[in-house]
């Protein structure tokens, strides 16, 4: 059946669907006994329509916070269109020109960082950076300054390394044995402190928590740190205050290479290009992926320093530069994608629309928190938030996954697709997830946080 013949027949779309697609994240079973799986056919702005016609405002940027600027951006597509005919492809050992261009404009908005890695992936981002400090390991410190720290309930990808490198249990469980040299450090969610205290007692203690991971396995034998500037899946994450500039004393101290994952927080999502600028860091690594197009291309990237980059330009030996290669890294579709991406978020000033939605979102789910004692904390900056869901405001206990995803599942009946911690953290995927493409109005997350307010409701009473 040729595509056209699949968009006037929607029930063929369905059955095809049912036979051969194989969904991510998904258990298939229910839909072997009659529930049709979602097509998604449309979008508008932060709208889309799946194939029965009906319509949703989608508040997690295409499921997986990646449509930043939203959807139906013809420009974009124009500007894809035109590259790929003109050229489409050439491997990365050669330039292209919207991989020139892009890596400038990218650069500018980075002070600090000098070079750009492309691949396709966010996780492939990620193990691309591994395998830089790698490297570095072996050239510089007698192979010695190998293993990568990570924190938990952090997420860098789905690939055996990076799910070795992954802080979410129930995301890596069944996948090991996983990637030697990936150790980790606790969490940093002040909510669930893990020995009780707060405030800045809350951070010396995640502090002392990350040294003692340091002194334990030997600094000599660490040669990175992984994290993510605000803990995306695994429930919305703000580090406490200090937290990062005792994270970056550390590095320097034990000389660690800081590596942040921006996958989801970079290209505006937190109100600033990246999300470790709200923090004042200074990183060696910075890996991106979905926002860097908003989806309308593949695209990932590896940022990185020139004390970095010159550590690869030794040429006495012909083992010294970095021997890597993405094939899909040199599709010109995901740079020529990204130059669009990145003027409409300047020419429309969403990193300011992100900064002042989200204190509207914040202030809505504030209110939700009035009205439902369900909601154990609201967390978030920009327009990424999040609302932990408990059964007992005072012991903390979590809701239930499955009451969760009730809510979930209310609020897409409703019309309303919003996210969720699922199935990433043992007993503990009782966070609502919120991240609009950053174009929402106040209408919008109204109409959003009031879908939310309704499925509580239904659901909790
Ligand atoms: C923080 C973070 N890093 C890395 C990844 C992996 O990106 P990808 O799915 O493009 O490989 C994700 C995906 O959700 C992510 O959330």
């Amino acid at each position: 059946m040729d595509i056209n013949a699949h968009t006037n027949d929607p029930a063929g779309v369905i059955e095809a669907d049912r036979a051969h697609v194989w969904h991510h994240l998904s258990q298939h079973k229910p839909y072997a006994n009659g529930v049709d799986p979602r097509i998604i056919v449309e979008g508008k702005g932060l709208k889309v329509w799946d194939i029965t016609g009906k319509e949703h405002i989608d508040a997690v940027s295409g499921g997986v916070w990646t449509v930043n600027v939203g959807y139906g951006r013809k420009r974009i597509a124009d500007a894809v269109a035109e590259q790929l005919t003109k050229m489409c492809f050439f491997g990365g050992t050669a330039g292209t020109i919207p991989m020139s261009a892009f890596s400038e404009m990218l650069i500018d908005k980075m002070p600090g960082l000098d070079r750009v890695y492309y691949a396709s992936s966010g996780s492939e981002a990620n193990e691309k950076a591994f395998k830089m400090v790698r490297q570095i390991s072996h050239n510089f410190y007698g192979g010695k300054k190998n293993k990568i720290l990570f924190r938990d309930r952090d997420y860098h990808g789905t690939t055996i390394t990076t799910l070795s490198a992954g802080g979410q249990e129930e995301r890596s469980g069944q996948y090991g044995p996983y990637t030697p040299g990936f150790v980790s450090i606790p969490h940093c969610l002040e909510y669930r402190s893990q020995d009780g205290s707060t405030g800045e007692a809350y951070t010396a203690a995640s502090l002392k928590a990350i040294e003692d991971v340091i002194l334990r396995e030997g600094a000599d034998t660490i040669g990175s740190l992984c994290l993510e500037p605000i803990t995306a899946g695994g429930g919305i994450i703000l580090a406490p205050t200090g937290y990062w500039e005792g994270v970056q004393a550390l590095c320097k101290k034990y000389e660690i290479l800081l590596h942040i994952d921006e996958v989801v927080c970079g290209l505006g999502r937190t109100g600033t290009w990246f999300g470790y600028q709200q923090f004042g860091i200074k990183p060696d690594f910075v890996t991106m992926a979905k926002g860097v197009a908003s989806g309308y291309a593949a695209i990932s990237c590896c940022v990185t320093t020139n004390e970095v980059f010159d550590k690869f330009t030794d040429d006495s030996s012909h083992m010294n530069y970095f021997r890597d290669i993405s094939t899909f890294g040199g599709c010109t579709g995901g740079p020529a994608a990204a130059i669009e991406n990145m003027k409409i978020l300047m020419e429309e000033d969403l990193l300011g629309n992100s900064t002042r939605m989200g204190e509207h979102l914040m202030g809505n789910l504030n209110g939700l928190m009035e009205d439902h004692a369900c909601i154990g904390e609201v967390r978030g900056m920009g327009l990424f938030a999040g609302a932990e869901l408990v059964l007992d405001r005072k012991t903390k206990e979590p809701m239930p996954e499955k009451m969760v995803a009730q809510i979930v599942g209310d609020c897409m009946a409703q019309g309303v697709i919003i996210g969720m911690t699922n199935r990433s953290l043992p007993g503990f995927n009782n966070t609502l997830l919120f991240a609009p493409p950053l174009i929402a109005t106040k209408d919008d997350l109204n109409n959003v946080t009031e879908a939310v307010g309704r499925a509580i409701k239904k659901v909790v009473g």
